[in-house]
């Protein structure tokens, strides 16, 4: 069981201008993770950014970076995201057709593997593979785009596979990621959510560090 919640700021909208210092802010609130988004204009409707920020975002903050992969053939760029610096890598179940493979390769190169799945995909789409994940990721909005409105179904599927990993003594992380603010948060940890990816919620707000101390005071 996983007793520590961690809030892993998620950079999609924060300042790019000024991302040390975004950073810097979120990290002075008690952020535990930094979030990066990885979107290919193809998986999803969106683009973003690759190694190259991961590696600037490796150099300004000591935190764990979670990397999420949104993107087209993950396989081909796992090591250059983990040379980057990842400490945490998340593929898309809907993506990947050798998850087995994929998470197994993740681990060699030296990082940690999570899977993903959207707010479409089962639970149970994961059953072969949740004794070889460090962390399951549940996207309470369709990916793509920050500031989105939370999916409330998701609270259901945290619950199911926080029942799934008693069941088989795992001991993944469960991270939720999408809409999460000060509304949801609470009933999120209360389902067994461990890591709680929050955009707009830190970054969109007037103070970043203030915003970062009372999620993270909601939760611990
Ligand atoms: C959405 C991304 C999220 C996004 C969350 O596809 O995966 O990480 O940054 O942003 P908010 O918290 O604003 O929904
Ligand atoms: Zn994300």
């Amino acid at each position: 069981m996983n007793s520590k919640k961690i809030i892993a700021s998620s950079i999609l909208n924060s300042d790019f201008s000024n991302l040390a210092q975004q950073i810097r802010f979120t990290e002075l609130g008690g952020a535990d993770w930094i979030h990066c988004d990885i979107m290919d204009g193809k998986f999803v409707p969106n683009l973003t950014f690759g190694p190259v920020v991961v590696q600037a975002v490796r150099k300004i903050t000591k935190l764990p970076v979670d990397v999420h992969l949104m993107i087209k053939d993950p396989d081909a760029l796992l090591e250059k995201f983990i040379e980057a610096g990842a400490n945490w890598i998340t593929v898309h179940q809907e993506e990947v057709v050798h998850l087995n493979r994929t998470l197994t390769r993740i681990k060699e190169l030296g990082a940690k593997a999570g899977v993903a799945i959207n707010p479409s995909t089962p639970i149970k789409s994961l059953t072969e593979v949740i004794n070889l994940v460090d962390l399951v990721l549940i996207m309470s909005v369709n990916p793509g785009f920050g500031g989105q409105k939370f999916i409330q179904s998701s609270v259901r599927k945290i619950h199911e596979l926080n029942d799934l990993r008693t069941k088989t003594s795992s001991n993944f992380l469960i991270e939720a990621d999408g809409g999460i603010s000060k509304n949801n948060i609470k009933e999120l940890a209360n389902a067994g959510c461990d890591v709680f990816v929050v955009g707009n919620s830190i970054f969109g707000q007037d103070n970043i560090t203030a915003a970062t101390i009372e999620l993270k005071n909601m939760v611990m």
